[in-house]
């Protein structure tokens, strides 16, 4: 499909994660709920997927649920975990006809044994698929997941001076996978907010005002454009 639009970019990120932000203020500026923009939110995410399918995305990282979310009223984060868990019951026989194959960055614990029954069957039964990861970040914490790698590092006896970038990626949610090339946030604020703060270390950074519920395939081209203006130097002197 990616050859059938004479658009499409020349280098797409191989690896997009996108902050997926502005679902209160999108239901405030329409008199609804927050909960209701959880909802568009949520239901935003097939169009999204769809559209990276057609660029020729290969992982989609989406934060979902932040360990400092814990933090909002209850009646919240009740509806922000009962949408995800209806997000897995939803999409999962369509992601996995899609070949998609489902990750989840973040601590199952915490989780009601249900969800992360959820969770568990999801991760395993698309585990083979590799047309596009999803990694959801779900109760997750870029900080919390530098703890839980340092932990298993001391656990399982690594010498200090066997510590390195290798050995700790391994040891991270992503295991596996290459770090995101683009960091896409909605909603316009510029911050990372926790999230995936070893992986993104030299990503690039795209924010747009548009809210998460109405950032469609357009507003996805857009950013991927921008990344395709963006040079990237990893620390070294510009290419002549
Ligand atoms: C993003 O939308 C969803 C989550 C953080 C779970 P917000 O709920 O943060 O929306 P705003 O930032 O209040 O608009
Ligand atoms: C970041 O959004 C977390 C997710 C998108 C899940 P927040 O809305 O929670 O971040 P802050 O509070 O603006 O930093
Ligand atoms: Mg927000």
């Amino acid at each position: 499909m990616a050859n059938e639009s004479p658009s499409l970019p020349e280098r797409i990120p191989y690896h997009l994660a996108v902050i997926m932000d502005g679902n209160g203020r999108w239901a405030r500026e329409r008199g609804l709920p927050r909960q209701a923009g959880h909802r568009a939110g949520s239901e935003n995410l097939r169009r999204v997927l769809r559209a990276c399918g057609e660029f020729g995305i290969k992982i989609l990282t989406i934060y979902a649920f932040s360990t400092e979310n814990w933090g909002r009223p209850e009646d919240e984060v009740r509806g922000l975990i009962s949408i995800v868990e209806n997000v897995i019951d939803r999409e999962l026989k369509h992601l996995h006809a899609n070949g998609v194959q489902l990750r989840h960055l973040g601590e199952l614990e915490g989780l009601s044994p249900e969800l992360q029954q959820k969770v568990r069957n999801a991760v395993e039964l698309t585990r083979n698929n590799d047309h596009l990861t999803l990694n959801i970040a779900f109760n997750y914490g870029g900080r919390q997941d530098l703890i839980q790698a340092f932990r298993r590092i001391v656990q399982a006896g690594i010498p200090p001076d066997q510590i390195n970038e290798t050995l700790i990626d391994y040891y991270l949610y992503t295991t596996g996978q290459p770090d995101p090339d683009l960091v896409v946030r909605t909603a316009g604020e510029m911050r990372l907010s926790n999230f995936l703060l070893w992986q993104a270390s030299y990503a690039e950074y795209y924010a747009t005002p548009v809210y998460w519920p109405d950032f469609d395939r357009e507003e996805l081209l857009k950013a991927i454009l921008h990344f395709n203006r963006r040079e990237r130097r990893f620390g070294l002197v510009p290419q002549p």
